[in-house]
């Protein structure tokens, strides 16, 4: 067997033999007649000429061989339910919700909204839509009614499918009223709403517009629904994610190439620990994100399921009923890969450790950890508790599966606390000087990670209805190169490990959750009595970063007692609950009289937030009020 340096290198050396030979992993309708098309750069096209279904390949092709195998095993500790789907099953329930989607007008080509908490449904809706060639467009349940409204002016969907309410640590979390919010605020107006009613909420049912999942369901028990044959060019969905600007953009994926990228990278990252000759399928996968979030696109949905795997939903904490519910379930359901973030492992190690002794966890191969840098004591403490390898994996919403990792399927690599790793097939990644644009080939040296094109099979095929913004954001930020940047500085060590040192942009990750800061301020602009504002992410021991309001108020005198500001900071957050979610609220809202900037009126957001981290605030000579950041260094110290 060759290593995989040859593996990596042949597949950037023959992208379209390396990759045809990936193709042979997923179903096709008609088989691709071109792998690449590169002729427009940076636009790659995957798999050109193919016909394919990525509900086929997740559900459809598996009733063969193991109809009665466990599919989709839906886990609420929220409702205390508990329901496992066959793949016969979870075929039925997928025709019904794709009988009822086109009922409500839905064809190939539309969008469909979804605003569901971690239910079965939120699958089938899924999966429905992809099995009639619409596009979905998850938007994550933590986000409240302005989110919604500026995605649902984006995506313009025909249908959006939601529920009644989720439910966190016990209580009742209403999605209805936001949702009505959100179609209120928003311009585009969905022509039909499906709900799901779990009977936590009482709905005020808008006659006309929405339509109730049990009745459709019940309607379209016996339908059938035969998969729509799509290009693999035929985008998938739509999923937003932040960037520089206050507008969250739609990362659109393709079909064929996404397929393709799973079912790669189970077999190669995912599975590599257990590649038995029948290979995963039949095993369970448990990944803990969300739908809303590209690790539960990529690994509780579409992966897995192309694996011929059962994928665990989970819907609840880590530590409720207590800190061992994740273990009672990798002993349970025989759980072999486990997809977590490194927040959550935080999380369980407060806990007490003896919950890890309490399960039976031999059946699990490897725990995969994504979404935010791991930090050493984390991985130590969790390596050391499971006894089985802790695999750190770096990527985007953007690319869709990992960029940057240690496992690859071919051999062995030894891991080094602090680095994802090193890039994977199909990725030609680079650090560059944000300056110069210079390639840094030497190692030790900090750069922006940037990828060469043509990127591979998975990767977003552009900006949703924007192509230009997909150009000049990711391909043209860096002088005189056509080279995707992925906004995060990196270095690379002698060996060529990667070390991802945070983002180049205004993004901020609180809990492994992608978050603007420009749409955290603008939310909070809104409010009456603020002037101005800057928010930036300050580094949290237990979530990654955390995200600091600075405040200029309209008028001061609001804030000249730790009453009045206590106020007004409570009013703050409040707002950015109602607007954003509470997944977006600051941490701390601090009052100044001036903000730091440039003569020029820019903010010095790098130099706010150094100082927050009691850093060195760096070169302030263009600084136009040098007490501006004095202030902020009283406040925080406060
Ligand atoms: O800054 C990097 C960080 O999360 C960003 C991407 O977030 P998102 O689009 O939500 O996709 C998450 C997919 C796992 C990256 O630009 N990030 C992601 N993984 C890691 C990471 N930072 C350090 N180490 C990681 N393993």
């Amino acid at each position: 067997m060759t290593g995989f340096s040859e593996f990596s290198r042949r597949s950037l050396d023959d992208r379209e033999g390396f990759w045809s030979e990936q193709a042979r992993l997923i179903d096709w309708k008609t088989p691709p007649v071109q792998v690449l098309d590169y002729s427009n750069p940076p636009f790659a096209r995957w798999f050109v000429g193919g016909t394919t279904n990525l509900c086929h390949n997740a559900v459809d092709r598996h009733l063969k061989d193991r109809a009665d195998q466990a599919a989709l095993i839906f886990v609420s500790t929220e409702t205390n339910e508990e329901t496992t789907y066959t793949f016969r099953q979870l075929h039925a329930e997928v025709q019904r919700m794709a009988a009822a989607l086109k009922d409500l007008g839905v064809q190939k080509g539309d969008r469909v909204l979804i605003y569901m908490p971690m239910i079965a449904e939120a699958a089938f809706a899924m999966l429905a839509c992809t099995r009639i060639g619409a596009l979905h467009s998850v938007v994550f349940g933590g986000f409240a009614s302005v989110s919604l409204a500026s995605r649902i002016d984006d995506a313009t969907p025909k249908v959006i499918v939601s529920a009644d309410a989720g439910s966190r640590s016990g209580k009742v979390v209403e999605y209805k009223p936001l949702l009505d919010a959100a179609i209120d605020l928003a311009n585009h107006k969905p022509t039909a709403v499906l709900l799901v009613d779990r009977k936590l909420a009482a709905m005020k049912i808008v006659a006309g517009r929405d339509q109730l999942w049990g009745d459709l369901r019940q309607k379209h028990l016996n339908s059938t629904v035969e998969c729509e044959w799509v290009d693999a060019t035929h985008p998938s969905y739509t999923l937003y994610t932040s960037g520089t600007t206050g507008k969250p953009k739609g990362v659109q994926r393709d079909t064929g190439g996404y397929a393709v990228a799973l079912a790669a990278s189970m077999k190669h990252i995912f599975c590599a620990p257990l590649q038995g000759a029948s290979g995963p399928a039949g095993e369970t996968y448990f990944c803990t994100s969300d739908i809303g979030w590209v690790v539960g696109h990529s690994y509780i949905i579409y992966g897995p399921l192309i694996a011929g795997m059962a994928t665990i939903m989970y819907e609840g904490l880590p530590t409720r009923p207590d800190a061992g519910v994740w273990w009672s379930l990798v002993e349970k359901y025989k759980v072999t890969v486990m997809f977590s973030a490194p927040t959550a492992v935080r999380v369980l190690k407060k806990q007490d450790p003896a919950f890890l002794k309490k399960y039976d966890l031999s059946s699990l191969r490897a725990l995969f950890l994504a979404g935010e840098p791991l930090d050493e004591p984390t991985a130590r403490w969790i390596s050391e508790s499971l006894g089985v390898p802790i695999i750190d994996n770096y990527w985007q919403t953007e690319s869709g599966w990992p960029i940057l990792t240690i496992a690859n399927g071919v051999e062995k690599a030894p891991s080094k606390f602090g680095s994802p790793g090193v890039p994977m097939y199909g990725y030609d990644v680079k650090l560059i000087d944000e300056n110069t644009g210079d390639e840094l080939e030497g190692p030790d040296q900090k750069g922006v990670v940037a990828i060469e094109g043509p990127m591979p099979p998975g990767f977003m095929q552009t900006v949703w209805r924007d192509d230009a913004r997909f150009v000049s954001t990711y391909w043209k930020s860096i002088p005189g190169k056509l080279v995707y940047n992925t906004f995060d500085w990196g270095v690379r060590d002698k060996d060529g490990y990667f070390f991802i040192l945070g983002r180049t942009d205004d993004v901020i990750n609180v809990a492994g959750h992608r978050l603007g800061t420009r749409e955290i301020e603008e939310s909070i602009s809104s409010h009456p009595n603020v002037a101005e504002v800057a928010v930036v992410g300050v580094a949290d021991a237990l979530k990654g970063q955390v995200a600091m309001a600075f405040v200029v108020p309209k008028n001061a005198a609001v804030v000249a007692d730790a009453a009045g500001a206590l106020k007004l900071e409570g009013e703050i957050m409040k707002q950015v609950d109602g607007q954003l979610g509470a997944v977006a609220r600051p941490a701390r809202v601090r009052f100044v009289t001036v903000l730091p900037k440039t003569r020029s009126g820019k903010l010095l957001r790098r130099a706010i937030q150094a100082v927050c981290e009691g850093r060195d605030a760096g070169d302030l000579t263009t600084i136009e009020d040098p007490t501006a950041l004095q202030q902020i260094r009283d406040v925080v110290a406060r």
